[in-house]
């Protein structure tokens, strides 16, 4: 009977310390993602071929990005613009804030437009016209050099955001 106890004891014992280890896993696992994990979701941009003036566009995340290299006679917009060195960058998820069209570069009247409910954004993504409620939304970023790395909260970026 001793024998029989003990060893049922034994196999419950064994039972819940497998069962243990499979938490650990799991805890480490979402504690400690695998480094491919972590680093999906980036993207890095090289700004140096964009010219003075010049409108481009991204994907991140599969969204839609809008940067624009700042020519001399854009307005400037200390609380957006992203500044890497004497440039000025404008910077956004390229997705209308009234209801999520796309909206549109019209070099000519440096401003975007979205064709779903005639909202319009200006030069630095800031809704001037229309049902959009706020300005176009900046993506998380960071600067090394000529290059805007997406989905990293840089300094540059929480300075923006008013964070730091
Ligand atoms: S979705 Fe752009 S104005 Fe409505």
């Amino acid at each position: 009977m001793n024998s029989r106890r003990s060893f049922i004891g034994y196999s419950f014992g064994a039972v819940a310390g497998i069962g243990a280890l499979f938490a650990l896993g799991a805890v480490k696992k979402s504690a400690d993602p695998l480094p491919s994990v972590r680093s999906a979701g980036f993207t890095s941009i090289d700004l140096s071929p964009l010219k003075s003036g010049e409108f481009a566009q991204f994907e991140w995340r599969k969204k839609p990005i809008f940067i624009i290299k700042k020519s001399p006679d854009m307005k400037i917009n200390d609380k957006r613009d992203v500044v890497i060195g004497d440039d000025r960058y404008m910077l956004a998820i390229g997705l209308c804030t009234h209801l999520g069209c796309i909206p549109s570069w019209v070099p000519s009247q440096k401003m975007f437009k979205c064709a779903c409910h005639g909202g319009e954004f200006d030069e630095s993504g800031v809704n001037t016209f229309g049902p959009p409620p706020r300005p176009l939304d900046i993506p998380p970023f960071d600067i090394k050099g000529t290059m805007l790395v997406l989905g990293e909260s840089g300094q540059a970026y929480k300075k923006l955001m008013n964070i730091i």
